[in-house]
């Protein structure tokens, strides 16, 4: 077999890679640093552990920028949480390995691989929390990205009201209407709903550690600027995903999610979307195991969202302007809920070090791939890391296939998948000839120094789809 590209590296200046070792780590980090201060200050029996934690995470900070060989996770890290950090121990030789056989260098954060290192962040980061568990208990389920999920959530309150509107429109619509809707009808409407889940996530909070900021991620929360960029959407088949979800036998879609908040908001409406126009019987949301990339969903966060909808001082102006509108909302999301036409699920196998390639063959996964090949019509993975791990973050040439990017997944997996992505890394495929060339070109007419930088800039997005056969 012909050798794969390699990955991306961080002390590759060409790669968001390294704008990422540089700044956007180390601003997250000193952002959890003042979050875990803040709690101090507010409960001063936390206060030694939190100290502990605190001087933990301003160690982790000078390891950026000493350029520290990144280390194994110790036997007591592997006990105390669980087994899935021995794989990374193993990723973590294989990758030293391949660094060394091509660089002559050991594995260092500056230099590392960068979706190992950046899954291994969030591990970490999470170790030295439950680290305190066993001091204050408090630990053991303290979300450090909290704070910064619940508040942006907050500030999204016009991008949530109209697509609120949006929703209740169409579903109060459809049941008063008695007459059958045409097939053309109900792609038009699937498309819509795909590109909200899309657009949804271009709100992720990790961007806000680089040039993007709250404004700009509250502009790309509405229909109309939804609309505009169209163009922007540079691989589309959705109608290849939607001819596959007529002729599947079963009835239920998978979603992969990736950011609370708005994002996952906009992956609750396609799912009722979904469901009320009876495209499946059932959707499954697919949550991490532990606080991940800053905003990435777990269960916590699902049930979070449910009570912010239905507070009246989180939301006041929907809940004022638009009462009966976000009532008849929580009561569609409770409704099938209820029902187990909505269902979650969480999993350690989202969280490892390396890509999607292995789902069907890892041991962690088995239950996972088990249930997903046997009940599932379609797996959509949201998002930017999510696609990352789709194609295993290599240094593919842009006009790489996107099965041939999959590898394994699209092969012996048999596994249909749809990914959602707007484009914040390098990695990309699937593109037609010379489109690469001419946004580098844009981009820096545009005024951005790198104009490889155009698919980190979360402005384009890509609908990618393989069939699994
Ligand atoms: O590129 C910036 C970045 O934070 C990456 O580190 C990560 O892959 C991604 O964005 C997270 O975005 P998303 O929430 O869409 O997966
Ligand atoms: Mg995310």
């Amino acid at each position: 077999s012909t050798e794969l590209p390699l990955v991306y590296y961080n002390d590759d200046k060409k790669s968001f890679a390294y704008p990422t070792i540089h700044s956007r780590w180390p601003k997250i980090i000193q952002g959890a640093i003042n979050d875990v201060q803040t709690v101090i200050n507010e409960n001063s029996n936390l206060e030694s552990s939190g100290n502990v934690i605190v001087s933990q995470l301003k160690a982790l900070l000078k390891s950026f920028k000493d350029d520290e060989l990144v280390r194994p996770f110790t036997e007591e890290e592997i006990t105390n949480s669980k087994e899935d950090l021995k794989s990374y121990n193993q990723l973590l030789i294989k990758h030293d390995a391949i660094k060394v056989k091509h660089f002559n260098q050991h594995i260092t954060w500056q230099n590392g691989p960068w979706l190992l290192l950046e899954c291994y962040l969030y591990q970490y980061l999470n170790n030295i929390i439950i680290g305190q568990g066993s001091i204050e208990k408090y630990w053991t389920s303290f979300d450090i990205f909290k704070a910064l999920k619940d508040s942006t959530f907050q500030q999204s309150e016009f991008g949530v009201l109209e697509l609120l509107n949006k929703y209740y429109k169409l579903s109060t619509e459809l049941n008063a209407s008695t007459k059958e809707i045409g097939s053309e009808e109900k792609f038009l409407l699937f498309k819509d709903f795909i590109d909200v889940s899309l657009w949804g996530n271009a709100t992720d909070l990790s961007l806000l550690a680089g040039n993007i900021t709250l404004e700009d991620i509250k502009s790309l929360q509405g229909d109309e600027i939804r609309k505009q960029n169209e163009k922007n959407i540079l691989v589309n088949d959705i109608s290849s995903a939607w001819e596959h979800l007529k002729i599947n036998k079963h009835k239920r879609i998978d979603i992969v999610l990736d950011n609370s908040g708005f994002e996952l908001y906009s992956d609750l409406i396609l799912a009722l979307f979904l469901l009320d126009f009876k495209i499946v019987s059932t959707i499954v949301l697919h949550c991490k195991t532990i606080p991940w990339f800053v905003s990435d969903t777990r269960v916590v966060d699902v049930h979070t969202i449910f009570s912010q909808l239905k507070d009246e001082s989180f939301f006041p102006q929907i809940h004022q302007e638009h009462p009966e509108q976000i009532k008849y909302l929580n009561q569609r999301l409770a409704d099938v809920v209820k029902d187990g036409q909505l269902k979650f699920d969480d999993h350690e196998y989202w969280t490892l070090g390396d890509s999607y390639w292995d789902l069907s063959s890892n041991p962690i996964a088995k239950s996972l791939y088990e249930e997903l090949l046997h009940n599932s019509s379609l797996i959509i993975f949201k998002g930017d890391l999510n696609y990352r791990k789709l194609t295993g973050d290599l240094q593919w040439d842009k006009t790489t296939p996107f099965k041939v990017a999959l590898q394994q997944l699209a092969s012996e997996s048999k596994l249909p998948v749809l990914s959602l992505r707007t484009c914040k890394a390098d990695v990309v495929v699937g593109l037609p000839q010379g489109i690469n060339e001419s946004l580098i070109k844009l981009y820096k007419e545009q005024g951005n120094e790198i104009g490889e930088f155009w698919s980190s800039s979360g402005k384009w997005a890509v609908i990618s789809f393989s069939d699994g056969k």
